[in-house]
Parts: C-alpha cells; structure tokens; sequence
C-alpha cells in the first residue's frame, strides 16, 4: 500500500446510485481497495442506514407490516440521513477521508420522488430542513434497464423495495437520468451493462481524474 498521500482537504464523498441489481456493492470492494493502494483513507456507509440511527431504522423502513406511506418513508430517511451525515460522513470528511456511501440522496428522488411520486419540491424541503449542505463530489449513476438489474437478483429474496414493478424502477432509473444530465459534473453515468470487469475499470478510471482534480 501507498502510504505517501498525505490526507485530502476536505475529504472526498463519493456515493454509488442506480437501481435494484445494478452493481453498486459489488464495486464497493473495488473501489476500496484501489483507494487503499493509492494512499488514501476509506470509510464506507450506505443508505438506508450508515449511522447508528439509520441502521436502527433501516428493519422498520423495510417492514412490510408497518403500511409505511411515500411521506413517513422520506422521515425515516432524513432522520436517518442527519444521523448518518452527523456521526460518519462529515467526521470522515473532516478527517480527509474518501467516505464511499452505497445509495445516498438520489435515491431519495429517485423512489420516493420519480418511484412513489412525492414532488421533488416537498424532498427538497425536507433535505434543507437537515440543514446539510454539502453535496457528494462525484457520484456513479450504475445505469442498467429494470429488467437486467431484476434478472441479477432474481436469486434473493426481494425486500419490500425490491418487490416494487418494473413500472417503478423505470420511473425511478428516469429520475437518475435527469438528475445526471442536470448535474453532470457531479453525476457521472457508468454503463452498467458491461460486463463486471469493464464497469470496475471505468470506476477506477473516472475516480482517479476526480481525485487528482479535487487536490
Ligand atoms: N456488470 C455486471 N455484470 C454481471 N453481473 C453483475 C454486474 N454487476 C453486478 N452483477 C451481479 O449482480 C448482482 C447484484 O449486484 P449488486 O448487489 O452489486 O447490486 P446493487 O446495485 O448493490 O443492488 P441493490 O440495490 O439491490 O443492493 C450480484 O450478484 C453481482 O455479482
Ligand atoms: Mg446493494
């Protein structure tokens, strides 16, 4: 390992979007351990959960039984996202850390907002009421069709998100879509078709010109 890279400024928050089956924690390992190689600290987190708070509350967010509508969903997840920006992100970052998180905030607008339907205005409200400003400094929009995403986890026993129809996660991978080409500094969309070792090469890739730039 490279121990040589002195901390980042500021750190570097990187999160992982797409849908259901799309490759996001499969690249997790991946991208830790290039970061590793290359010098850098990582911590990683996911959404729902990633605090203490969050992770209390991802049982209940996935309960089937507790006829959770589109606005108590966006509670939890904001609780749990104050929570999880307060104890891990924002000392990670403090810290120069690279703070990988599997799902964060577009996920939000994707299923509750393009999935369920909730205006993305009333999400908005909800994420300045947290009073977190800062925005991740890349994102990878993992793009895959519902249909291949649900094919590569047709194995697992489907969670009550996952049991949502090819109609939602289309809505869903359409607000990703938007969301990349309304920031696309920000949102960088990966080809998630391609075959695992493609889509691993091209994360690496496009990680390291956002870390040299970001020094
Ligand atoms: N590009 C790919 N080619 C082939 N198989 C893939 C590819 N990406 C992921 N897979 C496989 O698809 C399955 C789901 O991948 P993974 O768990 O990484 O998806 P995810 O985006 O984290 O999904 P979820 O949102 O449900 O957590 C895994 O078995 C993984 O090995
Ligand atoms: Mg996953």
């Amino acid at each position: 390992m490279n121990t040589g890279m002195p901390p980042l400024a500021g750190g570097f928050f990187l999160t992982l979007e797409g849908i259901e089956g799309a490759g996001k924690s499969s690249a997790v390992p991946v991208l830790m351990e290039w970061c590793h190689q290359q010098g850098y600290a990582v911590e990683v987190t996911r959404e729902p959960g990633g605090g203490p708070l969050g992770e209390a509350l991802r049982p209940i967010f996935l309960d089937d039984r507790l006829q959770l509508g589109a606005d108590e969903e966006l509670l939890l997840l904001y609780a749990g996202r104050r929570n999880h920006w307060l104890t891990r992100i924002a000392p990670a970052l403090a810290a120069g850390k690279v703070l990988i998180s599997d799902r964060y905030e577009d996920s939000t607008y994707a299923y509750q907002g393009g999935g369920r339907g909730v205006p993305s205005a009333r999400i908005a409200e909800l994420a300045r009421w947290t009073g977190i400003t800062r925005q991740p400094d890349l994102t990878f929009w993992f793009d895959v069709p519902p249909e291949l995403g649900a094919a590569r986890i047709r194995a697992r026993h489907p969670d009550r998100m996952e049991r949502e129809d090819r109609e939602f996660f289309t809505r869903a991978r359409g607000v990703f879509a938007e969301r990349c080409a309304a920031e696309p500094q920000r949102i960088a969309r990966i080809d998630a078709t391609q075959p695992l070792a493609l889509v691993h090469d091209a994360l690496r890739a496009r990680l390291a010109v956002a870390l040299t730039c970001h020094r």
